[in-house]
């Protein structure tokens, strides 16, 4: 039997799940708008919100999974990879909680969470399956061979997916961050209507920099002729954009699934919310026999309910950590 508190506060979301014996009982997200000003994320603004955010955060998610302190078995926290001063918020916190409480410690990888986020609800995937994480700071093609037992075999060589949908918004001048209005627009505009060029790049690794420039000399060189090309074309250029960023990332998933004769993928991360990608996705797998597995919406973005799940497959194996602990800013995979 297990009750589980995870705390997640490797960005700019304060979250506070609890995991009642494998089942997902409160999920609270505290997201921090007060970086929509600075078109970023930053990071010294962000560790103050969190001092602010974590300790009715915790409170909410008790009172929402019906708990009370007492009924607690460990607390699990994400020791990174992530902004240092965010996760020493959250890190801090998850130690002084269990030292008062006399509780063990879990320490958990941001990445694996997002990716243990499909053992939250059913269908759950089967060991081995590829998963493409795909966030604000990763791009990973994973090969998952059990819990904790991961590889990466292809990941971006410069910017990450979300990043790349993020630098599109900004020349675009939509407001940080970016990624989900682009999904918006997109949704009304043809996705044939420009043509980005897809990186030339071997293996199973990703490069999204040259997009990047290539959409910012288009947009340069046709607002040069119609100062209004982006308000006159918005909905186009997002749908274009996203077609382009959605086949170069499941072209490369395409190759993995081959290359390891695995039918059985799922996606994972902030940009696993966007409409495109899944439903492209949907197409993928119709012509060549995948099972996708595609979280929840509110377990795409960053949570703490993935970081509950993965403390409770940690805390079958008894994989505690000691009040030495300290987060990471860059954690081995
Ligand atoms: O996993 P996540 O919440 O935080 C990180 O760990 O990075 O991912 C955030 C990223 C951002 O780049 C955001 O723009 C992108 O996910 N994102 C989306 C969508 N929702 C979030 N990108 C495209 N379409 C979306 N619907
Ligand atoms: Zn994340």
């Amino acid at each position: 039997m297990s009750v589980i508190l995870a705390i997640e506060s490797s960005c700019d979301e304060t979250s506070v799940a609890i995991c009642d014996n494998g089942k997902i009982t409160a999920n609270v997200i505290a997201n921090q708008t007060i970086h929509q000003n600075y078109g970023g994320v930053i990071p010294e603004l962000a560790s103050r919100v969190h001092q602010q955010n974590i300790v009715p955060v915790i409170q909410q998610a008790l009172i929402d999974a019906k708990v009370s302190k007492k009924e607690l078995t460990a607390v699990a926290f994400t020791r990174g990879p992530g902004l240092l001063g965010s996760l020493l918020v959250g890190v801090s916190f998850a130690k002084s909680f269990a030292l008062a409480l006399d509780l063990p410690l879990i320490a958990i990888n941001h990445m694996h969470a997002h990716i243990l986020a499909h053992f939250i609800e059913d269908p759950k995937p089967s060991f081995p399956f590829l998963c493409l994480t795909v966030s604000g700071g990763h791009t990973q093609i994973v090969l998952v061979k059990d819990y904790f037992d991961m590889e990466i075999v292809g990941s971006t060589l410069d910017d990450a997916a979300g990043e790349a949908f993020d630098k599109t918004a900004k020349i675009l001048n939509l407001p940080y961050p970016g990624g989900p209005l682009i999904d918006v627009h997109a949704r009304t505009g043809n996705p044939l209507a420009f043509k980005f060029p897809e990186p030339q790049i071997k293996g199973l690794n990703y490069s999204f920099s040259g997009l990047k420039t290539a959409i910012l000399y288009f947009i340069r060189d046709n607002e040069k002729v119609n100062p209004n090309f982006i308000s006159e074309n918005l909905d186009d250029i997002c749908a274009s954009v996203q077609y382009s960023i959605v086949n170069i990332l499941l072209n490369k998933v395409k190759k993995a699934a081959q290359e390891y004769q695995i039918k059985d993928i799922a996606i994972a991360g902030g940009v696993s919310a966007n409409t495109g990608l899944r439903n492209t996705l949907a197409q993928f797998a119709e012509r060549l026999g995948w099972n996708v597995y595609i979280p929840a919406f509110e377990y795409c973005t960053d949570n703490a309910a993935m970081i509950a799940i993965a403390g409770h497959y940690k805390y079958i194996k008894k994989e505690f950590v000691g009040q030495e602990i300290a987060p990471t800013s860059r954690m081995e995979f």
